[in-house]
């Protein structure tokens, strides 16, 4: 599994790619706002920082705007990927990007006919919004089942999976059980992923009885 961390903090991402969990980034809108900075100059910062894909959403809502702020972007970074979410100009601006050979993951996806429309339009990844499905009483995991298994039916696809909006270790687990090629995980979750609490209390045990070894004379 490649595990990319949701967040535009470059502390947290450095804390991550110590621990070798690295293995892209994954920015949105909201996430560039709270770290309250130049969204150019992070993430320059944050692709100097990561070797592999830094996501990076475009605002615009027209292909032509959208077009002109992904060609701008893809030149912040050696393995910039344009977040374009899934409308009718999104798939029209996939479409154009992936004939310039400029990487593309179509975001805001929640549904199995979405998928196979940005696959058509050539999109690099596609980003199913598990969390929020999951928020509404729809199943998440479900849908990556079902766009997994459609991808998986036809040779031509090669449009990759990542599964985003991950609220709790369960969901990386499922999305594991399925075999999801690529997670994208906030930094919070990756630290509730390394706790257990028999861990803690197998540590304070072992502690206290190693005090209580005989040291050697
Ligand atoms: C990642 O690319 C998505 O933008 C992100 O996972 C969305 O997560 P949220 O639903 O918790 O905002």
């Amino acid at each position: 599994m490649k595990i990319f961390i949701d967040t535009a903090n470059l502390n947290e991402i450095r804390k991550a790619k110590a621990l070798g969990l690295v293995d892209g980034v994954t920015t949105n809108p909201t996430l560039l706002a709270k770290e309250g900075k130049e969204t150019e100059s992070l993430i320059r910062k944050i692709s100097e920082e990561v070797k592999g894909p830094v996501n990076v959403e475009v605002t615009g809502t027209t292909s032509d705007e959208m077009v002109a702020e992904a060609k701008v972007m893809a030149t912040w970074g050696d393995e910039i990927v344009i977040k374009i979410p899934v409308t009718t100009e999104g798939l029209k601006t996939v479409k154009i990007l992936s004939e310039d050979k400029i990487q593309t993951n179509v975001t805001l996806l929640f549904s199995p006919s979405q998928a196979i429309l940005a696959a058509k339009s050539g999109a690099t990844y596609v980003c199913p919004f598990l969390g929020r499905l999951d928020d509404i009483s729809f199943n998440g995991i479900d849908l990556i089942r079902q766009i997994k298994g459609i991808y998986e039916n036809y040779d031509d696809i090669q449009t990759k999976i990542i599964v985003a909006s991950v609220r709790h270790p369960i969901h990386v687990i499922e999305a594991g059980l399925i075999g999801a090629e690529i997670v994208t995980i906030p930094p919070a979750i990756l630290d509730q992923m390394v706790k257990h609490p028999l861990t803690d209390k197998g540590i304070a045990q072992f502690l206290e009885d190693s005090k209580k070894i005989h040291a050697k004379k």
